[in-house]
């Protein structure tokens, strides 16, 4: 923990002051004179989608232990109310925290709070999402790639020749998580003119309930078998939607995207309901996020870390970890999840699947 803790330093009297400062050493977030252990804040948006507490977090964890055998790590979830988030964050400069690794609920109602923690010499790593204001580094993979690979299986599996006859409604994401408009982006730009667009949404909080009334509201609007593609910008807006479509009776399915590799979702493309996820592979993310973390709160330079550069909203350029997201469909289940363990084939292959799995090539 910092020994700089701004609020404490103003109380005291200007000798025990002076030592406190010297104690701090310069520039970073860190604790270069080894008086204590690091403490890294982690802050995560919210527990509507698994990722976040199922895979970053554990996975963060233990890259960060396993760099810094003696930092600590304060971890709080949002769970997507950007109040709570601006509460958790001020919590984090209060206690002096040395690093902050930041989901933002909301990357412009964050960027004081990001500012304030600058202004307290505290490092903020903005994670997936690209935080506004004076963030140290970012780590996070090409938005757009990650809509443009979820248009392109979009069409593909609608048929290619489609021509613009063919038509879809789009599930966006949370217009305040700054990826919804870049996933948004990348997939008009490979949609546009080759489908009709019937009905578009954007998803505050990414809530799947919201995405599964809005499908029922489309195909009402829409008419029943006048939909002939979803594109959802995840799973969870994907599981939402496919629910609608079966409570409504669509038969056979439209194609649906996704996004996130969610255990559900895998198991619905093996099943036939879901076409294809995006998978952003968690690990050399959270390697990346643990890294820039640990330098960040030793005070150390991030460039060693971040090759990429990035410039957020409200802040200079800053070095990055820009990686490349895959598409999985049936067919390549077993090359990227499993083979990089993020399930096994017992876990994807529950009893009812069984065909469905052995059919998919992964029994
Ligand atoms: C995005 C993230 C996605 C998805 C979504 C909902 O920012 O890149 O992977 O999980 O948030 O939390």
């Amino acid at each position: 923990m910092k020994t700089c803790m701004r609020h404490t330093a103003l109380a005291m009297t200007a000798l025990s002051t002076a030592v406190a400062l010297a104690a701090c050493g310069s520039g970073g977030g860190g604790d270069p004179d080894g008086g204590s252990s690091p403490t890294i804040g982690l802050l995560l948006p919210d527990a509507t989608t698994a990722r976040w507490e199922a895979q970053d977090r554990p996975l963060l964890e233990k890259e960060i232990k396993e760099l810094c055998g003696d930092c600590s790590i304060e971890h709080a979830n949002a769970k997507g109310d950007v109040a709570i988030q601006q509460e958790q964050m001020d919590s984090m400069i209060t206690k002096g925290v040395d690093a902050i690794v930041l989901v933002a609920v909301d990357a412009r109602s964050l960027a004081t709070e990001v500012r304030d923690a600058a202004e307290a010499n505290i490092p903020v790593i903005a994670y997936d999402r690209l935080a506004q204001g004076p963030i140290a580094g970012y780590v996070s993979f090409d938005g757009q790639e990650v809509g443009r690979l979820q248009g392109r299986a979009l069409l593909r599996a609608m048929g290619d020749d489609s021509a613009g006859s063919r038509q879809i409604v789009m599930m966006n994401g949370d217009p305040s998580d700054p990826n919804a408009a870049q996933f948004k982006k990348g997939a008009l730009s490979v949609l546009t003119g080759r489908v009709k667009i019937g009905k578009a949404y954007d998803t505050l909080q990414w809530r799947p309930e919201t995405a599964n009334m809005n499908m029922s509201g489309a195909l009402a609007a829409l008419g029943v078998g006048n939909i002939h593609g979803v594109y959802a910008a995840n799973d969870g807006l994907a599981s939402g939607s496919i629910s609608a479509l079966k409570a409504n009776k669509v038969q056979p399915l439209p194609p649906v995207t996704g996004q996130d590799a969610e255990l559900g979702a895998v198991q619905r493309i093996v099943g036939g309901d879901q076409y294809m996820t995006v998978y952003k592979p968690f690990g050399p993310e959270a390697s990346a996020g643990a890294a820039m973390a640990v330098a960040a709160a030793r005070g150390e330079a991030l460039d060693q870390v971040g090759k990429d550069t990035v410039r957020p909203i409200g802040g200079k350029q800053v070095p990055a970890v820009m990686l490349t997201p895959v598409a999985v469909t049936a067919g390549n289940i077993k090359g990227t999840l499993v083979k990089d363990g993020i399930y096994t084939v017992e876990q994807i292959c529950v009893p009812r699947l069984e065909t469905a799995c052995s059919k998919a090539g992964l029994t």
